[in-house]
C-alpha cells in the first residue's frame, strides 16, 4: 500500500479539521472535495477574488449530503487578519491557497498581488500559529527557481525572482521558515509547478494554458503560443497535488517538516509538444481540429525559458508517488473539459 493510501485510510477512521483557503479557486476546490470524499471536516475562506462559487456547486454534486455537511464557509479576506482568525479557529490543519496568481498580472499590478501574496499569508501565519495548528502547508511556486539556469531544479539552488509574483512566492518561503525557527511552528511549503485539471478556470487574460487553448480550440478561435514554442514545463496533473498537500499536512516525519518540496512529475514538455497533445485528444471529438495550427507571437514578459523538477525530496520525506504523468492527466482533463465546454 501506497503512503498516501495508508494516510488516507487513517484519516477516515480518524476525521480532522481542515482549513483550505482559496477553497473556490482551481486547487481549493479540488482539495475540498478530496478532504469530503474522506469524511473529513472542512473550513473555507475566500473572497471570491478569482475564484467562483459555481465550483462549489460541483464538489457538492460529487459527493454525499453527509459530506457536504461538514464543509463550513466563510466568506473573507485574507487582507483582513479577523477573518483569518475566524478561519482558523479549532483547526488540525492548514491547506494555505489563497492567492493573487499569473506573472502577468503581478507586472501589471504588483501592489494588489503584494496585498494578497504577502499581507494576506503573513496575516495567515499569524493566525494559524495562534490558533495552535498542527501544519501549516502553502502553495509555494516553481516561479521562485527565477533565472537560475539548472536543469532539473533542486530545492536549495534558486536563482533571482523575474517578476513581482515570483517574489511575492519567495517571500512566503522566507516568513514560514522564520516561523518555523522562532516560534516553532511547523509550516511545509509545496512549490508546485504547472497544476491543470478539472475545474482550471480557461476565462480571462490571466487563464492557465491549458484550459485556455481546451477552449480556444473547442471554439475554433486562435490558440497563441508566446515565443518559438521550445519553452517547457513540468505540468502536474491536480490528483498529483491533492496528494502532496495531504501527505505534507500529515507527515509525522520530523526530517520532513519546515520544508520545501518541488510539487510536479520530473517530466518536460515543450509548448509545441503540449498543443499537439491536446489537438490530437480533441480532434477524435472535433473534425475541425483535424489541421489546427497554433499561431506563434512574442516571447512574454517574466517568463522562464524551461521547467523541470527534481522531486526525489518529495519522494524521499513524504512518500510523494506522483500517480499522473502529463497524458494520463490530459485525458482526465480533457473528459470534463469537454462536458463542461462543450456541454456534451
Ligand atoms: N495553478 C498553478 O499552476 C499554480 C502554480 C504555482 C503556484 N500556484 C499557487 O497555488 C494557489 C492556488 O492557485 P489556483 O491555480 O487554484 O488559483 P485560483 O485563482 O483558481 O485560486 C486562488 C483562490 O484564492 C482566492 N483569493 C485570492 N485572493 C484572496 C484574498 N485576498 N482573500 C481570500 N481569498 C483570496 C481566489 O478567490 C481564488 O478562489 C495560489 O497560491 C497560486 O499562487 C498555482
Amino acid at each position: 500500500m501506497s503512503r498516501y493510501a495508508e494516510v488516507c485510510a487513517q484519516l477516515r477512521d480518524a476525521p480532522k479539521t481542515w482549513l483550505v483557503t482559496g477553497v473556490a479557486g482551481f486547487i481549493g476546490c479540488n482539495l475540498l472535495e478530496k478532504l469530503l470524499q474522506l469524511d473529513q471536516r472542512v473550513v473555507g475562506l475566500d473572497s471570491f477574488a478569482t475564484g467562483h462559487r459555481y465550483n462549489f456547486d460541483k464538489v457538492q454534486a460529487s459527493v454525499t449530503p453527509r459530506q457536504w455537511t461538514r464543509f463550513n464557509f466563510i466568506e473573507g479576506d485574507i487582507r483582513n487578519p479577523d477573518h483569518c482568525r475566524a478561519a482558523c479557529n479549532g483547526v488540525h490543519y492548514v491547506l494555505h491557497q489563497a492567492a493573487l496568481g499569473s506573472v502577468p498580472r503581478s507586472l501589471e499590478d504588483p501592489v494588489t498581488t503584494n496585498g494578497a501574496n504577502i499581507d494576506g499569508f503573513l496575516n495567515m501565519l499569524v493566525a494559524a500559529r495562534d490558533a495552535q495548528a498542527k501544519r501549516f502547508v502553502y502553495a509555494a511556486s516553481s516561479s521562485t527557481y527565477g533565472d537560475h539556469p539548472g536543469l532539473p531544479k533542486v530545492e536549495d539552488q534558486i536563482g533571482k525572482p523575474l517578476s513581482p509574483y515570483a517574489v511575492t512566492k519567495y517571500v512566503n518561503e522566507l516568513y514560514a521558515d522564520v516561523f518555523s525557527r522562532s516560534y516553532g511552528f511547523h509550516t511545509i511549503g509545496l512549490r508546485y509547478f504547472n497544476i491543470f485539471g478539472r475545474r482550471q478556470d480557461p476565462e480571462g487574460a490571466y487563464a492557465a494554458v491549458i484550459p485556455k487553448w481546451v477552449a480556444s480550440m473547442i471554439a475554433n478561435e486562435p490558440v497563441y503560443i508566446n515565443g518559438d514554442g521550445e519553452t517547457s514545463r513540468d505540468f502536474c496533473y491536480i490528483d498529483n497535488t491533492i496528494q502532496a498537500n495531504i501527505l505534507a499536512a500529515t507527515t509525522d516525519n520530523p526530517e520532513a517538516v519546515n520544508q520545501v518540496y518541488n510539487v510536479a512529475v520530473g517530466d518536460r514538455t515543450t509548448l509545441n509538444e503540449l498543443c499537439e497533445h491536446i489537438r490530437r485528444l480533441l480532434a477524435a471529438r472535433f473534425p475541425h481540429l483535424e489541421n489546427f495550427k497554433p499561431t506563434y507571437r512574442a516571447f512574454r514578459a517574466g517568463d522562464v525559458r524551461h521547467s523541470l523538477a527534481d522531486i526525489s525530496k518529495a519522494q524521499r520525506l513524504l512518500g510523494y508517488e506522483p500517480t499522473h504523468r502529463l497524458g494520463e492527466g490530459l485525458t482526465e482533463a480533457m473528459d470534463w473539459y469537454v462536458g463542461d465546454l462543450a456541454g456534451e
